[in-house]
């Protein structure tokens, strides 16, 4: 039996999940969508890669500030660098009845699926014009790499070809349907042209551009960035409209906020943002002067996803450290979709149902790390957060002195960090999208 699940695996033609925006991603499966925050510094491709290799649907890229990265091919270098494998490849469970956002829907058989999407303004009637597709036939309206997705809107988005495969290649229930996931580029700016601009440059490689209006950092409010933006609607508006003015209607741009002490502004600023286009929010359940020790407002949240009045999806913010968390979060404030920072950092499997960081995540890091390269302080400091939990503290001490990559690793293999060895596990394949499953 196991041989013959192998062989069908390798051979196995599963359908090329079609890319598709977050909003569409949070509103059309019942299954929580999970969402890794953009963290500066620590949100590099290995770290977002490794996350995605456990049921993290959407990585954020770190905050990239946008008027060095138009300017600048150095600052772009730096701040950017992707790979077409990074997204994961999901099954999720299908919404019935349900559906809202910017997805237009089409019917295939009794089928409905949400293959084209768009800004109803990008439309000359208000709807896609699918006269010359036969929707009886699937493989009419099927995104492969042969008939790719109708983009009705004027787009700059080429949705890179990925070789990823799911944990398994059978569906969990008979209403599973397979996902890719999304990647989102961060930026902090307080000018319309010069957010338009870095997103020019970026969207061939992303699926989608966030703006940030949470960074409490002092030098930020006083360049007029993050939290600077959470009491001017005004320019978040000009901004989202001079992004979506330069690539199309369809193109998904979204805000990440904090709430307000004065409730008022909060929605002053969810109405403003949905008058502008965005496809979805994320509200952090913290003010600005609220530091990351103290707890979270779930009934901040919820105003804010009220304010949202259901037109575009919201995700929530703020202390998920396992899915108890993350499912409270949801239940209490009807976030549709749920982010993870620290929670993420100190176990990027959390989303996956792991109560602290498995070896398996540690030895994937490691690998990932070594193949798309991760300067030594980084890839230190992420050991660190994910064995916290593991070590006491005199190891912690002796890890954390520790000064070279060879070092750490070396340290990694007395511990029965397993790095040669033959990995059997499907989540393990799943990062270059094949199996080595006998
Ligand atoms: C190391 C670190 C870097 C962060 N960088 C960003 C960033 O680039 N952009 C942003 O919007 N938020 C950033 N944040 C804030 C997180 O995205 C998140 O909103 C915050 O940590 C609250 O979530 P948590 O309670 O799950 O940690 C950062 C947080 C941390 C800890």
């Amino acid at each position: 039996m196991t041989s013959e699940l192998s062989s069908s695996w390798a051979d196995f033609d599963l359908p090329i999940p079609p890319p598709q925006p977050v909003s569409s991603l949070l509103t059309n499966y019942s299954s929580p969508i999970n969402v890794l925050a953009p963290l500066v510094r620590c949100g590099k491709l290995p770290f977002r890669h490794l996350c995605s290799l456990y049921e993290t649907h959407v990585t954020y890229t770190p905050m990239i500030l946008a008027q060095e990265f138009s300017r600048s091919q150095s600052a772009r270098m730096a701040d950017f660098t992707s790979s077409r494998d990074e997204r994961g490849v999901f099954w999720v469970e299908n919404r019935t009845g349900e559906g809202i956002g910017q997805g237009v829907e089409v019917k295939v058989g009794s089928v409905v699926r949400p293959m084209i999407y768009g800004h109803p303004e990008d439309f000359p009637n208000g709807q896609p014009d699918l006269s010359h597709l036969n929707l009886d036939d699937p493989s009419e309206v099927r995104a492969d790499s042969d008939s790719p997705p109708i983009a009705p809107y004027k787009t700059y988005y080429t949705p890179p070809p990925h070789t990823r495969l799911p944990p398994t290649f059978l569906p969990p229930t008979r209403h599973s349907t397979l996902i890719r996931g999304s990647l989102i580029a961060q930026f902090a700016s307080p000018n319309p042209g010069c957010l338009a601009d870095a997103a020019e440059l970026v969207a061939p490689y992303v699926d989608g551009l966030d703006l940030n209006c949470g960074c409490p950092q002092r030098w930020a409010y006083n360049e007029g960035i993050g939290c600077a933006l959470l009491r001017k609607p005004e320019l978040v508006r000009d901004m989202v409209r001079a992004v979506k003015g330069r690539l199309g209607w369809g193109w998904p741009v979204s805000v990440k906020i904090r709430v307000d002490p004065d409730l008022k502004l909060t929605d002053q600023l969810v109405r403003s943002a949905i008058s502008a286009g965005v496809s979805h929010i994320t509200i952090h359940g913290r003010t600005r002067h609220q530091a990351s020790t103290e707890p979270i407002s779930l009934p901040a949240i919820r105003f804010a996803v009220e304010s949202a009045r259901g037109e575009v999806p919201c995700v929530g913010n703020g202390s998920v450290w396992n899915v108890q968390d993350a499912e409270n979060m949801r239940a209490e404030t009807g976030v549709r979709g749920v982010m993870g920072a620290r929670g993420l950092l100190a176990n990027p499997a959390l989303f996956a149902g792991y109560d602290r960081t498995p070896k398996h995540a540690v030895e994937q890091f490691v690998s990932l790390s070594v193949d798309y390269g991760l300067i030594f302080p980084l890839f230190h400091r992420h050991l660190a957060y994910m064995l916290e939990s593991h070590y006491h503290r005199s190891e912690r001490i002796y890890f954390n002195g520790l000064t070279s990559s060879v070092a750490a690793i070396d340290h990694l293999v007395s511990r029965g960090i397993d790095l040669p060895a033959r990995h059997t596990e499907p989540i393990w394949d799943a990062r270059r999208g094949r199996t080595m499953l006998k």
